[in-house]
């Protein structure tokens, strides 16, 4: 839908820009879960998620005009050179030259860097993947005017995220987005994510999520294989299903703010994530003993003490641990008292809810 042979620089355009273009975009955490994709970067479900404020990735693209066509850049992570990475973002430049064709014309000098450490074992690609669309989408803007209105860039934004990581569309908007079409929800897409805070209910405005690093080792299974196994998966079907009629219920509890269901959908989608692994062909068990005695531990520590304190994990053995704002003493006394012990080193990184990327003079990227 974004195909634009016209974005193309012809000899008396424009003024090419000597400061680079630097956004901050954040991670997110999946409320209920994206697992399964076909065609273009498409989800197989609806997906929801929370916007986080802490884990972000800042890049910065500095563009020149060059003779040679083809794509061209330079790429520095972290103040390092990084060939794997940067022949990653070479594909992807590759992938969207429908999209924006003029970037055949440029030699682009990247440089990115994470407010968390590389090794955590949190995904950055949600975040490194929306930070770059958004600089492209501003490079666009600075050379052909367009997108013109803040809907139509931030719409953009999310295609081109998207296209990137499928979970990075949900980053570039506040607090909480959809992506996916769902029969029940207006205006939503498989092709970008839908800002959905509007809806949020004064109990979930404020919400907490406590990162909690069992293990730091990279996973033993890259989404991308994660979500090709899905195809041969027996649970398949049942599971598309259940994750849109899962979308309906969590909203819902984020519309009334009611915490019990949020707390059953929540979880359940972690399992469940969990379980399609388990039951993929080859199978793989992401969680480690770790990871179950600290579910347990939040189980328990929320039935006596009463917070709605609960969890989701990603596809790998880390916790987030969630909870509303007002509870945030009486959980991270718990955290430190009780679920640090199983994490590597103790480490742990205190996320919240956030108001989605913005445009910076960069302080990471020296
Ligand atoms: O965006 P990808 O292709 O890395 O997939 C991410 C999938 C999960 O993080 C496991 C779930 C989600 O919806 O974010």
């Amino acid at each position: 839908m974004y195909q634009n042979l016209d974005l193309k620089l012809t000899k008396e355009l424009p003024r090419i820009e000597h400061q680079p273009i630097v956004w901050r975009s954040p991670s997110n955490i999946a409320l209920v879960k994206y697992w399964g994709k076909h065609g273009r970067q498409l989800p197989r479900n609806t997906s929801i998620s929370f916007t986080l404020s802490q884990a972000y990735t800042e890049t910065s693209v500095l563009y020149g005009m060059k003779k040679k066509k083809g794509i061209s850049i330079d790429f520095r992570f972290e103040g390092e050179s990084n060939e794997a990475f940067a022949e990653k973002i070479r594909k992807y430049l590759a992938s969207i030259t429908d999209i924006f064709p003029f970037l055949v014309q440029l030699h682009l000098s990247i440089k990115s860097s994470n407010s968390f450490p590389h090794s955590s074992g949190i995904a950055s690609s949600a975040s490194s993947m929306s930070a770059l669309a958004l600089c492209l989408c501003s490079i666009e803007q600075q050379l052909f005017g367009s997108p013109q209105s803040d809907a139509e860039f931030w719409q953009k934004a999310s295609y081109v995220s998207r296209l990137g990581s499928g979970s990075a569309a949900r980053s570039v908007f506040p607090k909480l987005s959809v992506w996916g079409r769902h029969p029940e929800i207006n205006g939503s897409s498989d092709k970008y994510a839908l800002p959905f805070a509007q809806h949020l209910h004064p109990n979930f405005q404020k919400f907490e999520d406590a990162i909690l690093i069992v293990s730091s080792s990279t996973k033993s299974v890259s989404s991308r294989a994660g979500h090709t196994l899905m195809e041969g998966n027996p649970y398949a079907a049942t599971r598309y299903k259940e994750a849109n009629q899962n979308v309906l219920q969590i909203v819902e509890a984020l519309k009334s703010g009611d915490h019990e269901k949020f707390i059953q959908v929540v979880e359940m989608e972690a399992l469940t994530l969990h379980t399609l692994m388990m039951t993929s062909s080859p199978s793989f068990i992401l969680m480690k003993p770790n990871t179950l005695t600290i579910i347990q531990k939040i189980r328990d520590f929320r039935q006596s003490s009463g917070h709605p304190v609960s969890f989701t994990l990603d596809a790998g053995p880390n916790v987030h641990v969630l909870y509303p704002s007002s509870s945030k003493k009486a959980v991270e006394d718990f955290i430190e008292a009780e679920l640090l012990q199983h994490c590597e080193d103790r480490y742990w990184i205190s996320d919240r809810v956030g108001e989605g990327p913005s445009i910076i003079a960069s302080d990471l990227l020296a």
